[in-house]
């Protein structure tokens, strides 16, 4: 382990996108430092079976909290059993999302405003019910989980890249009116993270291949880099960090390289 094991001990936090990939990590090395950690998803036995996992394998409490993201009431029931479970939420992480590879000139109006609302209304969703639940009076630390895709333009993705930025731009609003309040607020814009549902939609085959070549580090990241990134970002380490995103992607976007075009 980087950090020392007990920089989140008595902490509880809500983690949307928990039961799988990226945040799955995220929530393991959370607890892994001390926390008791709420999942968030919408496939209740994926939840449930990967918070069983985490417990097992962290010796921290784990309760998966079904939500859509996309639904305010759901998103306050799962923040509700979070509190009353745990008595109190110090760690929101945002990364839930959904995203697929198509052409503006082929996406339907569905399919846009289906991953706007997940990555973007779900963001402020889940931010603004933990803040009049608990953060508001308490302050605590918010994460959004980003991308890089709309540092440049990132082609078959107008959805996702507009939602990352939407997120961005929510990062530093939250940050601005809230930080008085205690209440820090920051992004992490991963690059590409081998071993993902979201590599796997987007890299098939043998683009990854030639794509991993392009990465300054001469590598896709791993989850457990991410993972690192965001113990730090939660811990007190980072208590200057705010309304800032943090980049981890071995330099991937300073090339422009995009995965197919
Ligand atoms: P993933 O495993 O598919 O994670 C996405 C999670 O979001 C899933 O657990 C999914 O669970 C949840 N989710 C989707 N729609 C939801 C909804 N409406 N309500 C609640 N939960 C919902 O993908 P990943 O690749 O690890 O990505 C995780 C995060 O990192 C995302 O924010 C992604 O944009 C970001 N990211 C990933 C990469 C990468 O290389 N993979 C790069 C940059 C950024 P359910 O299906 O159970 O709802
Ligand atoms: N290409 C083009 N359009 C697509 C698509 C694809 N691969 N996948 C879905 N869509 C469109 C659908 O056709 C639909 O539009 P329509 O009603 O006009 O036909 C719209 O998107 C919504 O699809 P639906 O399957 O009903 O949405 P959902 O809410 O059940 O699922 C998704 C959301 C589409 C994002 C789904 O892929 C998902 O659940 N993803 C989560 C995992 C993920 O994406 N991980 C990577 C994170 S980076």
């Amino acid at each position: 382990m980087v950090f020392r094991d007990d920089i989140l001990a008595g902490k509880v936090a809500f983690v949307t996108g928990g039961g799988s990939g990226i945040c799955r990590g995220i929530a393991e090395a959370l607890m892994k430092h001390g926390a008791n950690v709420a999942i968030a998803g919408r496939k209740a036995e994926r939840l449930e079976a990967t918070a069983r996992e985490l417990e097992t394998s962290t010796g921290k409490r784990c309760l998966a909290t079904p939500c859509d993201v996309r639904e305010p009431t759901e998103v306050e029931a799962a923040l509700d059993r979070t509190l009353a479970e745990f008595g109190r939420l110090d760690i929101v992480v945002n990364g839930a999302a959904g995203n697929f590879l198509a052409p503006a000139s082929q996406l339907s109006y569905n399919g846009f405003r289906t991953v706007m609302a997940i990555d973007a209304l779900g963001t402020f969703n889940v931010c603004r019910a933990a803040f009049d639940r608990y953060l508001r009076d308490h302050g605590g630390v918010i994460l959004n989980i980003s991308a890089t895709l709309h540092y440049t333009a990132t082609p078959l993705q107008i959805h996702a890249s507009a939602a990352k930025a939407a997120i961005d731009s929510m990062t530093k609003s939250f940050a601005l009116e809230w930080g008085r309040l205690g209440i820090r607020v920051n992004g992490i814009a991963p690059g590409p993270i081998e071993g993902t549902e979201g590599m796997s939609r987007l890299a098939p085959g043998d683009v990854a291949e030639k794509h991993r070549a392009s990465v300054p580090i001469g590598r896709y990241g791993r989850i457990d880099e991410i993972a690192n990134v965001a113990v730090f970002m939660a811990s007190d380490a980072a208590s200057l960090l705010h309304g800032t995103t943090v980049v981890a992607d071995g330099g991937a976007w300073l090339t422009g390289t995009p995965l197919e075009w």
